[in-house]
């Protein structure tokens, strides 16, 4: 006996956590290129978040089914990269270094700064999906410490002062 076709059950029209409504289209289209294939969970993971911003929880379910693995072993390895996100991320990223070199030039006073100015803590995206901040371990600007990155740009010899200027090139 043949195997049945596998159905979409995702429910459609389900909201993405930042309210719009998930549409399932893109994610059809990444699916149908790997029907079949092996390895796919990885490369499929990628091409969602390259197409939603991030993984939403509907996706996650309609690819568990797809490639017919728990939800969870799915969760397990989103948690596990780094690249993946199961959140909605800012338009913005805002990167503050606590490296060494940072860390000695007051980089966690930065750090509140950034976090007071726009009133999230790492790890967190504004509610208006503008900013994600996030703290990492060396941006390879060391020389110029203490620093952060928005986006593609480097900024050095940050002093609280300078932050809100910095941010408000981003609004
Ligand atoms: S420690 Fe901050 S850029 Fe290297």
């Amino acid at each position: 006996m043949s195997a049945m076709p596998e159905k979409n059950t995702m429910p459609t029209g389900e909201a993405h956590e930042n309210g719009t409504v998930f549409d399932p289209t893109s994610l059809e289209g990444i699916l149908e290129k790997y029907r079949g294939a092996k390895g796919a969970l990885i490369p499929i993971l990628q091409q969602t978040q390259a197409s939603y911003g991030y993984l939403p929880r509907p996706a996650v379910g309609r690819i568990a089914k797809f490639l017919k693995v728990p939800e969870s072993k799915i969760y397990g390895v989103a948690t596990f990269y780094a690249q993946f996100h199961l959140h909605p991320r800012g338009r913005n990223i805002v990167r503050v270094c606590l490296g060494t070199a940072c860390h000695v030039r007051g980089g966690e006073g930065i750090l509140d700064a950034v976090s007071d100015e726009l009133k999230v803590k790492p790890g967190e995206t504004t509610p208006d999906l503008r900013y994600t901040l996030e703290r990492v371990a060396c941006l390879g600007a060391c020389g110029l410490s203490p620093a952060m990155m928005v986006n593609d740009t480097t900024y050095g010899r940050l002093t609280k002062k300078k932050i809100a200027e910095i941010l408000k090139k981003y609004e």
